[in-house]
Parts: C-alpha cells; sequence; structure tokens
C-alpha cells in the first residue's frame, strides 16, 4: 500500500492503495465512482474513459499510481459543468444515446476533443472517438451530437 494523492473533479483526495490497482477499480470500488463502466478491461472499447490532465484514458489499463500528482475528471465531475450540459442536450436531440453504456466515455473523448479542437471536422471527431465503441448507434448520431455541440456552444470551449 502507499498513499497517492490526485485531484478527482475538482477535490483533492488521498488514498492508502496498492499502487498497481487498476484506476477503474479504485475509481469504482474505493471511491463509488460508478461512471466509469467496465467493458473490455483490455483498452479496447472506452467504457472506463476518465479525463488525466483532460486527456482521454483507459483507466482500466492505468494503474492508480499513475494519477498521483494529476488530475482526474470523471463523468460524475464533468456533469457539473456547462460544456457537459451542452453535450448532454446534443447527444440527446441527436439521438446518440440508446443502451448508454458508451455514452459516458463517448461524452469524455467529446470533452478531450472539443478542449484541444474547438471546431473540429467531421474526420477528427471520428478519430477523437475511435477508441470508444458503440454497439447501438452506428456512430453517425454521436459524430452528429459533437458536430452539433461544437457549432452551438459558443465560447464553451
Ligand atoms: S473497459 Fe477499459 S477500454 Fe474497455
Ligand atoms: S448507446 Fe449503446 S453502446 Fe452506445
Amino acid at each position: 500500500m502507499s498513499k497517492i494523492k490526485f485531484i478527482l473533479n475538482g477535490n483533492a483526495v488521498e488514498l492508502d492503495v496498492v499502487p498497481t490497482m487498476r484506476l477503474l477499480d479504485v475509481l469504482r470500488n474505493n471511491l463509488g465512482l460508478t461512471g466509469p463502466k467496465e467493458g473490455c478491461g483490455e483498452g479496447e472499447c472506452g467504457a472506463c474513459s476518465v479525463l488525466v490532465d483532460h486527456q482521454l484514458v483507459n483507466s482500466c489499463i492505468m494503474p492508480a499510481g499513475n494519477v498521483a500528482g494529476h488530475e482526474v475528471i470523471t463523468i460524475e465531475g464533468f456533469n457539473k459543468q456547462s460544456r457537459y450540459k451542452k453535450l448532454a442536450d446534443t447527444f440527446a436531440r441527436a439521438g446518440a444515446v440508446q443502451c448508454g453504456f458508451c455514452t459516458p466515455g463517448m461524452i469524455l473523448a467529446a470533452e478531450a476533443l472539443l478542449n484541444e479542437v474547438p471546431h473540429p471536422d467531421e474526420q477528427q471527431i471520428r478519430q477523437a472517438i475511435s477508441g470508444n465503441l458503440c454497439r447501438c448507434t452506428g456512430y453517425s448520431m454521436i459524430v452528429k451530437a459533437i458536430k452539433m455541440a461544437a457549432e452551438e456552444g459558443g465560447g464553451l470551449w
């Protein structure tokens, strides 16, 4: 066990964990944040996506010790921000949410993209969500939702 300190959804946290534990398990089991989902468990599906220093990360393959001193944002923290509200709105209007399993990861992938590229083209959007699998929507509604958020987002990004 070691003590790790990081910023989680805007708050400083300090935990005693085995640093090689998966960040996904620490978030879900130690911290009760169930927004990041376990899909493949192998870094292939993006269901477990979180932001670490604003970069999209698969928390199922990241050792918890790696986030010491960094900032982690899960969907539970992001959903308090106006950027989230815009994305949730366009995802709903574009029909980009069906079963919802991929949605937290997709929204964080969209945020990571728009944070760096506020007006992405379709290829950039498809590239940004290429690590996030969706079994339901065929992706085109998700691409549309992200495009709508970029167009309507004004100064949000
Ligand atoms: S559960 Fe982490 S990438 Fe699939
Ligand atoms: S909405 Fe079902 S997996 Fe994407």
